[in-house]
């Protein structure tokens, strides 16, 4: 055999094993949405249309207690790097657009690895973890390509931030083809694109950060026209924005299905942290919202979907963290766990797959130092019981919708909804603090909506979580969270957000 020939050969026999090996790996589709609150989706409110998420996750697995961090930022980094957000300086707010900030270079992110296992990568939608540099940017963190946006909010039709400023990117260029389309729809039409071209030899890893359903409220007549019957306009324009973002997703679903592709991929759901009541956005029964580190700011809206399932329709009620989607994930695409020995994650896909207990007994729900003079933000999770540490977050009631409001049960104890109130009242001395802005224990098994502060009936569980919850701080590194820097300003850039200036 002529040496050109032998070679020849091998290259097939190569090129045919990897595409054997690939064939075999599910694609992963990880849709994240963007403020969705515990009460913002059908399976949970039937108010609340939103038949293809919920069609979804009722053939599939609905994660009972799957937690996040209070913010996008935070959040974000946990999915794509496995670590606390306080291990990489990520824990304080979220990244500001001026910021010079960004996960930091040394960290391996979830789409490196799966393209080493052979993966396509892709992103499509909200980034939010830091832009200043080119090399904090997506296609050079690990996803062949970027369609979507870097900060954490902006027009939903102009896709704006600030005075006038473009943020939509397609890979390395501004995008200024697109004014005027609603992103829920821009970005279905290119996961639909990617899915159609996709190369089906190799296994594809789509993650999809919706902008869908943070502020701005904006959403076309189309969807809000569903919610004729809501009285609230701010929640009959969120709601329909729900709506919109189930389309996409209904939309993406028969892409996969008309590509091939449906039938070996794991579609993952959760949203990113807790509502927002002021932009329409509702947790209840959980007490607190968005940007709090109660049931209400972490505790998500999540499930899993897919033929790999072993066991489906039903909720697992076993503990899911945020960071535990980078080493499951793994396991699914085959890799080898994370070597790291300061690895938060762990590799729940037995939790998921056949349905087992999960894995995980204990979790910190976030560390941050806000507010001084009232140190921490911090909560911690072992078995059943919570116990909180210092300010738990600007809100700490429970927003009632029109229905229960004639549940006395909630409104009794309303009088501190607004934590960032009581707290300027304090400082005027006008307010004593209510305990909880000390510390806080409740039993979650028992008291989901956290109503019952156990601090002085259980106090050796008390002790007990205060240390853990002391050794976890001692891991904190300082928070990267510089004041803006204005060379990012995007009348330097012909008015367009874009990398390069730190
Ligand atoms: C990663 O970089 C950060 C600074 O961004 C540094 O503090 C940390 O020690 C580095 N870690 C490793 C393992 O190199
Ligand atoms: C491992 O984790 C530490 C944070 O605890 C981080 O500084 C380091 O860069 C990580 N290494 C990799 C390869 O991700
Ligand atoms: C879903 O697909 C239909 C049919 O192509 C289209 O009219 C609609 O705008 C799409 N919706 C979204 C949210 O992408
Ligand atoms: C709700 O949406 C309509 C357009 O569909 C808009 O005119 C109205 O101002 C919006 N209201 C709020 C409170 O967002
Ligand atoms: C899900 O959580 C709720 C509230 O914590 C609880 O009442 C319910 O029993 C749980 N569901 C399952 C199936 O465990």
């Amino acid at each position: 055999m002529a040496p050109d020939r032998c070679w020849t050969v091998l290259v097939l026999v190569a090129g045919l094993c990897s595409s054997f090996t690939y064939a075999k790996l599910p694609n992963i589709v990880f849709i994240v949405a963007d403020d969705l609150g515990f009460n913002d989706v059908g399976f949970n409110n039937p108010d609340i249309l939103s038949p293809n998420i919920d069609k979804l996750a009722s053939e599939g697995v609905i994660l009972n207690q799957s937690y996040v961090h209070p913010l996008c930022t935070p959040s974000r980094s946990a999915f794509l790097t496995g670590l606390y957000p306080w291990k990489t300086g990520l824990q304080h707010q979220v990244i500001f657009p001026l910021q010079p900030v960004c996960a930091p270079y040394n960290v391996t992110l979830l789409p490196e690895v799966l393209k080493e296992q052979g993966y396509a990568t892709h992103i499509i939608g909200k980034w939010h973890l830091g832009f200043c540099n080119w090399n904090c940017t997506p296609t050079y963190r690990g996803f062949d390509s970027f369609f979507g946006f870097y900060n954490g909010q902006e027009d939903y039709y102009a896709h704006t931030l600030g005075v006038n400023a473009l943020d939509l990117w397609d890979n390395e260029k501004p995008d200024r083809l697109d004014g005027g389309i609603y992103s829920a729809e821009l970005f279905a039409k290119r996961a639909k694109r990617i899915i159609t071209n996709h190369d089906k030899s190799r296994p594809l890893f789509l993650y999809l950060p919706f902008q869908n359903v943070h502020a701005p409220v904006q959403v076309p007549h189309r969807y809000s026209n569903m919610y004729a019957h809501i009285q609230d306009e701010t929640r009959r324009n969120f709601s329909g924005m729900v709506s919109a973002m189930d389309e996409a997703i209904g939309n993406i679903t028969t892409a996969l299905k008309e590509a091939g592709l449906y039938d070996n991929t794991l579609i993952a759901f959760t949203s990113d942290n807790g509502g927002n009541p002021n932009q329409g956005g509702n947790n209840f029964p959980l007490r607190g919202s968005k940007d709090t580190i109660w049931e209400g700011g972490t505790r998500a809206v999540a499930f899993v979907h897919g033929p790999m399932l072993q066991k489906t329709g039903y909720r697992h009620n076993g503990k899911f963290h945020a960071v535990d989607w980078f080493q499951t994930f793994l396991a699914v695409a085959g890799a080898s766990p994370a070597a790291n020995k300061s690895m938060d994650s762990m590799n729940l896909w037995p939790m998921l797959e056949l349905g087992k207990d999960s894995a995980r007994t204990e979790f910190v729900y976030h560390l941050d130092n806000k507010l001084p003079p009232l140190q921490g933000h911090a909560a911690i999770r072992v078995g059943d019981y919570k116990y909180i540490k210092g300010f738990p977050g600007p809100f700490s009631g429970w927003a009632v919708p029109p229905k229960f409001q004639q549940s006395r049960k909630y409104l009794n104890l309303d009088d501190d909804r607004d934590s960032l109130d009581v707290f300027h009242k304090y400082m005027r001395k006008s307010k004593t603090l209510p305990e909880y802005f000390e510390h806080a224990l409740f039993n979650i098994r028992d008291d989901p909506t956290e109503q019952k502060n156990l601090v002085h009936t259980m106090p050796q569980v008390v002790q007990d979580m205060k240390m853990k919850l002391e050794l976890a701080q001692q891991e904190m590194v300082p928070a990267n969270a510089p004041p803006g820097d204005n060379k990012g300003n995007p009348n330097n850039f012909g008015g367009v957000w874009t990398p390069g200036w730190c």
